[in-house]
């Protein structure tokens, strides 16, 4: 859609998808998996937390699929935020949060105190463990009994490494190949948006918050499910899993 701004909001959002999925190819099935989820264990008309939501990629898969669903994002991101903003205008299915995951406080800028699905994706690699697991902990207070958590995300397991080496020199020789034909990395992507005057302000903003990327770590699916069991969930394994990512159910 095109506002008044004259921005075209989804043209940003397909351009995050393509950049997104030079990463990750099996981007959508991992969202379709998390969305059967979803629909599995809490319903068609969930409340859910979109974290670390970038430009609501999750939110505008779930409002498709469950119209009744309704969603608050929350991330830091001010250029994400703002495609967010754009995409989701007029829409009071969504509400969008700005806050630091990091802050112990975060939950308090939420609309609502509970929900039956916090759902997050490419996002928690972000974070050192330590401040993941206390997160764990925050999204556990946040979740209604019987409600869920999944997260999607690269998660490294280091007694494979010979499995791991294969895989990542494979899929790295096809990135190679996709750029080649003129896939945008991260860098570029970045440079893109810089250079379109509706988000180049809070582009600079968010290099100045991120720096490229922020450091964290990607401990293994079997190190977020002991995590969120120890955090106050009650179950938690893998739903799901491609070579290199893995999503991580949760129930409370
Ligand atoms: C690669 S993007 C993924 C966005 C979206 N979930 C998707 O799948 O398209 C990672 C997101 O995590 C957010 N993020 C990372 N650390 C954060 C923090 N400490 N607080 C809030 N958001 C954070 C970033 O701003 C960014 O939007």
């Amino acid at each position: 859609m095109t506002t008044t701004t004259g921005t075209d909001w989804a043209a940003w959002q397909e351009s995050w998808d393509r950049q997104q999925e030079w990463y990750m190819p099996d981007r959508e099935e991992r969202f379709r998996i998390m969305l059967d989820m979803v629909e599995a264990l809490v319903g068609t008309a969930p409340r859910v937390l979109d974290l670390a939501c970038g430009t609501g990629s999750i939110t505008s898969r779930l409002l498709r699929r469950f119209p009744e669903a309704t969603s608050t994002g929350v991330d830091l991101d001010p250029a994400l935020l703002a495609i967010a903003h754009g995409t989701f205008e007029g829409d009071d299915r969504v509400r969008l949060v700005r806050a630091d995951l990091k802050d112990p406080d975060w939950p308090a800028k939420l609309p609502y105190d509970s929900y039956d699905a916090v759902l997050t994706a490419t996002a928690l690699h972000w974070l050192h463990s330590e401040p993941l697991a206390a997160l764990y902990g925050r999204i556990a207070g946040l979740v209604r009994d019987g409600g869920v958590f999944m997260n999607a995300d690269h998660m490294i397991d280091e007694s494979t490494p010979r499995i791991n080496a294969a895989e990542r020199a494979q899929r790295h020789a096809r990135m190679d190949q996709a750029k080649r034909q003129g896939a945008l990395d991260w860098a570029e992507w970045w440079q893109v948006a810089a250079g379109d005057p509706a988000l180049a302000e809070p582009t600079a903003q968010r290099f100045e918050i991120y720096g490229e990327h922020a450091d964290g770590d990607m401990p293994s699916p079997a190190w977020h499910a002991r995590t969120l069991l120890e955090r106050g969930f009650g179950e938690a394994r893998p739903v799901w899993a491609s070579p290199s990512d893995t999503l991580l159910l949760a129930v409370k």
